[in-house]
């Protein structure tokens, strides 16, 4: 079986995920590239790791550059480190003023306090840049390559997270609007109503289009390993109850060669595994992609890797 369904127009996120180790990367990238050939496409790391960089072997960064060798491939990494300082940056006024009217800190404690991490914004932030680019419309289609799957939960988890800090943003407003009703009789929406009534509408926007099934597909990639088959099961689960439902698999590291003895018993040790996933995610379209002899780095391997995805047929328009 193929990957099939990718070239839908209204399919724009294509999310990979999975174990550490299985196959994201080099699954993603290839895609992107297949995809590439008829759409305009950016590949998104979202992976602190940026093994994006050493796959394509090409120096990517907080920027989006052309991949080269490609006419239409595009990719970035995104450090949610500097994705979350420019955020700060352009969001200081109003952050200040959050504080400043509904805490009792004073100014060096709100310097002090806007510098603290706070969990989850890692992937808040990169969600965020991510939702941002395919607002702003300049590709066809965005594929995103994800840390090992507790990342990809949590990136998946982040709008409910970014909810959640609104909510508690609104409550501390309200009780500053309160009071300045009360002192003055009325209240006008200054920039920081402002600011946590378009942060309100990013969390709708990334909610709206991570549970539609049309304008995005999450693809799983699992190898024929207990350990990996154990966690891929948990990751869908928890897509599931997140309304995020997966249409096919990638079955990355598959032995095809019977040549040797070491390569017919790893194939006969992968047996049982195969049956196992086919029984375990029956309703999926299973994509097997074969062990290759060497790792997977640089176009030409990337290519091979993107046949064996889309059974060598072009993904048309
Ligand atoms: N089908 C394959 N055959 C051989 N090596 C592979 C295959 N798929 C991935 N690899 C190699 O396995 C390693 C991990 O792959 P990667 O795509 O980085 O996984 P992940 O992103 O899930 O951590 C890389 O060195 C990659 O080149
Ligand atoms: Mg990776």
């Amino acid at each position: 079986m193929a990957l099939d369904g990718l070239e839908n127009n209204d399919l724009k996120l294509i999310i990979f995920g999975g174990k550490g180790g299985v196959g994201k990367t080099s699954c993603a990238i290839a895609t992107a590239l297949a995809l590439s050939e008829n759409f305009k496409t950016l590949l998104i790391s979202t992976d602190p790791a940026h093994s994006v960089s050493d796959c394509l072997e090409q120096q990517i960064g907080f920027k989006v550059v052309k991949v080269d060798g490609t006419a239409n491939l595009y990719a970035i990494e995104v450090f949610a480190d500097e994705a979350l300082s420019e955020f700060k940056t352009e969001h200081q006024g109003e952050l200040k003023k959050l504080l400043e009217t509904s805490t009792n800190l004073d100014n060096e404690d709100i310097d002090e306090m806007l510098t603290l991490s706070i969990p989850g914004i890692d992937e808040v932030m990169s969600f965020k840049t991510i939702i941002d680019f395919i607002e702003e419309g300049n590709y066809d289609k965005y594929v995103v390559d994800t840390a090992p799957t507790g990342h990809a939960l949590r990136l998946i988890s982040s709008p409910k997270l970014l909810d959640g800090w609104i909510k508690v943003a609104a409550r501390m407003r309200w009780k500053y609007r309160y009071m300045i009703t009360s002192f003055s009789g009325s209240y006008k929406q200054d920039e920081v109503d402002a600011f946590l009534l378009s942060l309100k509408k990013t969390v709708k926007r990334i909610e709206n289009i991570l549970r539609d099934n049309t304008r995005c597909e999450f693809i799983p990639v699992c190898i024929p390993e207990l350990m990996a088959i154990s966690e891929t099961g948990r990751l869908l689960a928890d897509l599931g109850t997140s309304g995020i439902i997966s249409r096919q698999i990638i079955v990355n590291n598959v032995m095809i060669s019977e040549g040797c003895d070491f390569c017919r018993r790893r194939k006969a040790g992968q047996l049982p595994y195969l049956q196992e996933i086919s029984e375990t995610f029956s309703n999926l379209n299973k994509v097997e992609v074969p062990m290759f002899a060497e790792e997977i780095k640089g176009l030409e391997a990337l290519n091979q890797l993107r046949m064996c995805l889309f059974e060598d047929k072009p993904i048309n328009q």
